[in-house]
């Protein structure tokens, strides 16, 4: 019987993780079946309980219950208590565990691209996205990095926990030149522009979107663009952190080039 390995989240349709999850068992030899399921909000923690029960081996998690996973999990990483939000479960010595791979697989991804080491970073939104890449981010030695958010209170707590971060509102900034802007809010995922002053561009910033969109550029990467601006899309990101559960649940670090090449 091949091992069964999921990813939940709502809506979930769209996931490319089950094909991302089958290239990499056909390049490292492993048969298993990785399914898509969609979660049902009230009975999250019921319907993870039943994966594992029923012989699950491993589960992603994404939107909306990354931080609900962190709650119902037994043991943490330190990147996951880092970032209070978990994408990938699995069961050891009875305990239900928790990882975190989105930091690490967005890092992997932005080295491809662009250098981050004293660079000035932008972070645009405070939401449960921003809040799982800030420190591996800051681990990365960065200049300078600010979060800046429409709500500032949000902004605000969420620097309160990331101290050697500062925070603004998206008025803040006019006057401010960075050189690479992360985008982490939800905005492109519902294909909306955020509402930022043109001034920001004028400087050529490199822009990266967390988000990523099947054949069509998402809705930051189409605007950064339009500056002339390098603009990336998070479908690397998404190889990556795949890459990094991969590791996690079968002990075998794939060749993602090769994937992301493919997709
Ligand atoms: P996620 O887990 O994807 O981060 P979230 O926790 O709901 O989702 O956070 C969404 C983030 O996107 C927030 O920073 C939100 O800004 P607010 O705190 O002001 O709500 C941001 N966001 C979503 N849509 C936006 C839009 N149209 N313009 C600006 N920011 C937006």
């Amino acid at each position: 019987m091949p091992e069964k390995y999921a990813v939940m989240g709502n809506p979930i349709s769209h996931s490319l993780s089950p094909l991302i999850h089958q290239l990499f068992a056909k390049q490292t030899g492993l048969t298993l079946t990785y399914e898509k399921i969609q979660i049902d909000l009230p009975r999250f923690e019921q319907q993870v309980s039943e994966f594992f029960t029923q012989g699950g081996k491993g589960l992603n998690i994404t939107l909306p219950c990354k931080q609900q996973a962190f709650t119902i999990s037994q043991k943490r990483t330190s990147r996951c208590l880092e970032a209070s939000a978990a994408n990938t479960l699995w069961m050891q010595e009875g305990y239900l565990y928790a990882d975190n791979t989105d930091g690490i697989g967005l890092l992997r991804d932005l080295n491809r691209h662009v250098n981050i080491r004293d660079k000035k970073i932008l972070l645009l939104g405070a939401g449960g996205a921003a809040r799982g890449i800030l420190g591996p981010l800051l681990a990365a030695y960065p200049a300078q990095l600010t979060i800046a958010n429409r709500t500032l209170k949000k902004a605000q707590i969420l620097q309160q926990d990331f101290p050697k971060t500062n925070y603004c509102t998206f008025d803040d900034l006019k006057h401010k030149q960075y050189d690479i802007i992360i985008n982490a809010t939800s905005a492109s995922l519902d294909g909306k522009n955020l509402e930022l002053p043109e001034q920001l561009m004028s400087t050529q910033p490199f822009c990266y979107d967390l988000a990523y969109k099947k054949n069509q550029p998402t809705a930051f990467v189409a605007w950064a663009k339009r500056y002339d601006c390098r603009a990336i899309d998070g479908l690397g990101m998404l190889i990556e952190q795949a890459a990094e559960a991969f590791f996690i649940w079968h002990g075998i670090m794939p060749n993602t080039a090769a994937i992301v090449e493919s997709l």
